[in-house]
C-alpha cells in the first residue's frame, strides 16, 4: 500500500472510494488498513487530513455518525487555495494509506432541539449531511435550505431528498441560476420558527448575513462552521515573540504569520485549518496584547488577552511571551 502523506501524529487510513459528487466536489471513503473498527463521531465531527509539508486540513464526517466502518468527506477542489484542495484530488487514488487525526467536533448537534434549521452553501453542505442523518433517526423535526450556484454545483441532493421523505425533514435547494437571483437569507431565516436551533455552514458572505438575519435569537441557538477567516491574517511583522519555555527570542517580520516563524524555526505547535477558525493552534499568551484576527474566540475571550490564535493573530506590542 503506498502512503501518500505525513504519518506523524496521525492514524492510517486507507482510501477505499472515490467519487465524483459535483463539479469540482470528490468525495472519498476512507477505512482501517486492517478492517478494524475506526474512533467513533458525533455529527458535525471533522478530521484533521496530514497533508505533505506538515499541512493539515480539516474536513466534515459526512456519513452516519452510526458508522464505525468508514469516514466520509467531501472536498472542493479551489484553484484560488492554498494547495490542499488541489492535492487531495489530485494525489490520493484508491488503495493509497492516508494519515489524519481523530475525529474531532466543533460543530455540535444540539439533538435536543425540538426543532432544527439549516442553511448550507455549496460545500458548507457536508457537516449538515451527518446532521441531518442523526435527526432522522432520532425522529426529530429538520429544514434544510440548501444554496448552490446551479445544479452542477450541488452536490449529494439525491441523497438529501430520500433523508427527507424518510424522516420529518423538509429539504429544499435553491439554485441562483435557475431563480436568477441569489438566496434571501434575512428573508429566509425570518420564517423560521423562533424556538428552532438554526444552523448555517457556508462561504462567508452566507455566513456573515445568516449572522446579522440571526442576531435577536439567543445566542444559544444559533450554530456556525466558517472554511475561512472572517478577515485577513496579521502579516504586518515589526514585533518579536519569545518563547518562556526555552527563552528564545523571535522575529516576526512583515508578511509572516506567527505560525510561519514558528514552524520554520522547528518549534512544536500543533495547528489545522490555519484560518483561524477551528483552534487548534490556540496558544497562552502570557505577557503582551494579541492582535486578535481569528474567528474562533468570544468577544469577552479576545479582551482577556491571556491566549492567540497564532495561525492568523499578531501583535499590537513589541514583544508577546508565548506559553511555549
Ligand atoms: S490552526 Fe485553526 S485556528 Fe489556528
Amino acid at each position: 500500500m503506498e502512503s501518500v502523506n505525513a504519518g506523524a501524529q496521525g492514524v492510517a487510513l486507507q482510501l477505499a472510494q472515490l467519487r465524483y459528487e459535483a463539479h469540482q466536489i470528490v468525495s472519498f471513503e476512507l477505512v482501517d488498513p486492517d478492517g478494524r473498527p475506526l474512533p467513533s463521531f458525533t455529527a458535525g465531527a471533522h478530521i484533521d487530513v496530514l497533508l505533505p509539508e506538515a499541512r493539515v486540513r480539516s474536513y466534515s464526517l459526512l456519513n452516519d455518525p452510526v458508522e464505525t466502518h468508514r469516514y466520509v468527506i467531501a472536498v472542493q477542489r479551489d484553484a484560488a487555495g492554498k494547495g490542499g484542495s488541489i492535492w487531495m484530488h489530485d494525489v490520493p487514488r484508491v488503495g493509497s494509506l492516508m494519515y489524519a487525526r481523530p475525529p474531532a467536533n466543533d460543530f455540535p448537534l444540539a439533538e435536543a432541539a425540538s426543532t432544527s434549521f439549516f442553511l448550507a452553501g455549496g460545500i458548507g453542505i457536508t457537516p449538515v449531511l451527518a446532521m441531518v442523518r442523526r435527526l432522522c433517526a432520532l425522529g426529530k423535526p429538520w429544514h434544510l435550505v440548501y444554496a448552490a450556484r446551479s445544479a452542477r454545483h450541488a452536490a449529494f441532493v439525491a441523497e438529501l431528498r430520500r433523508l427527507a421523505q424518510a424522516g420529518h425533514g423538509r429539504f429544499d435547494l435553491w439554485l441562483d441560476d435557475e431563480r436568477g437571483r441569489p438566496l434571501d437569507i434575512p428573508g429566509t431565516l425570518a420564517e423560521v420558527d423562533a424556538e428552532a436551533d438554526v444552523y448555517c455552514c457556508g462561504p462567508k458572505g452566507m455566513i456573515d448575513a445568516f449572522l446579522d438575519a440571526a442576531s435577536g435569537r439567543p445566542e444559544a441557538r444559533v450554530h456556525y462552521e466558517r472554511f475561512g477567516a472572517a478577515g485577513p491574517a496579521a502579516t504586518q511583522g515589526g514585533y518579536a515573540v519569545v518563547l518562556a519555555r526555552t527563552g528564545q527570542r523571535l522575529s516576526v517580520p512583515a508578511g509572516k504569520t506567527i505560525l510561519d516563524v514558528l514552524t520554520e524555526n522547528d518549534v512544536d505547535v500543533q495547528y489545522a485549518c490555519s484560518s483561524g477558525v477551528c483552534g487548534t493552534c490556540r496558544t497562552i499568551v502570557i505577557e503582551g496584547v494579541p492582535d486578535h484576527r481569528d474567528d474562533y474566540l468570544t468577544e469577552e475571550e479576545r479582551q482577556r488577552n491571556d491566549c492567540i490564535m497564532v495561525c492568523c493573530s499578531g501583535s499590537r506590542s513589541a514583544e508577546l511571551v508565548l506559553d511555549l
